[in-house]
């Protein structure tokens, strides 16, 4: 393929480049040449991803690192909206989407995602001196209002169950970030905030006045979305990811910031 480069005719690069993704991927176009692995995050997410003044941290940075180290290949981290990741993986904008992403049915009609290398549990966050005591509070007079993080699993059961219990659309308000839902929960704009539990941890441990509600909502697995025709991207986070596991590398990431209660 790098001979193929060199030939200044674009028009024949774009018709070879056409008749490799028609005979099917094997031969990869794509991967051989690249250096950079560009992954899209949304990152106000700790402890997953977060800023640390201009520096990303975070389990899935550690892990994409590591992922990007065993390519052999150099980790360029873009902080997008989340709900333009799977969009962007599925165009090809980037090579992969880790951001606590949920794998979901729906996602999946858009793109692949890679063995799942951690799970998550939806949660609500109130304040600690709210009247809704526990789940079942949730169901209240219809005019109590729900955060959430737009586009998130999080909106998604919101959305679905606000109707069951008798609210409205106008029940759920939609933000860029969780933390965004936080700061409003903070200032009373919404009574609840539906997100991921170890988040809502980190969220309810660097803010005064807040709790989590007991009791587990819905349960989901973590993973790294790819493109649909980038197989041969997915085989190889799928063996990075795996070399990691038996290394003992995936569980020392996580522990470093999860660490066993
Ligand atoms: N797990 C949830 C989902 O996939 C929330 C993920 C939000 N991630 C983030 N980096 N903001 O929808």
């Amino acid at each position: 393929m790098k001979k193929f480069l060199k030939i200044t005719s674009i028009v024949l690069v774009i018709a070879l480049v056409a008749v490799f993704a028609a005979c099917g991927g094997k031969g990869d176009t794509d991967t051989d040449e690249k250096t950079t692995l560009v992954m899209a995050t949304n990152a106000a997410f700790p402890p997953y991803e977060y800023k640390e003044g201009d520096n990303f941290a975070g389990i899935d940075i550690e892990i994409a690192q590591a992922i990007a180290d065993k390519l052999g290949m150099t980790l360029e981290i873009k902080d997008v909206e989340f709900g333009s990741i799977v969009g962007g993986v599925q165009t090809g904008k980037f090579d992969m989407g880790i951001a606590g992403m949920t794998v979901t049915d729906e996602r999946l009609e858009s793109v692949n995602f890679s063995t799942s290398y951690a799970t998550g549990i939806q949660v609500v966050i109130v304040t600690e001196d709210s009247a809704i005591k526990s789940l079942d509070d949730l169901k209240g007079d219809g005019s109590m209002k729900f955060g959430v993080q737009q586009d998130t699993t999080g909106d998604i059961y919101a959305s679905a169950s606000v109707e069951e219990d008798g609210y409205g659309e106008e029940n759920v308000i939609r933000y860029k970030t969780g933390a965004d839902a936080v700061q409003a929960l903070k200032t009373g704009k919404v009574q609840a905030v539906i997100i991921d539990n170890e988040p809502a941890k980190s969220f309810v441990a660097a803010n005064e006045g807040l709790k989590i509600l007991d009791g587990t909502w819905v349960e989901e697995n973590y993973a790294i979305a790819i493109a649909k025709e980038n197989t041969e991207l997915l085989e190889d986070v799928n063996n990075a990811l795996a070399e990691l596991k038996s290394e003992g590398k995936l569980d020392s990431i996580i522990s470093k910031y999860i660490p066993a209660e």
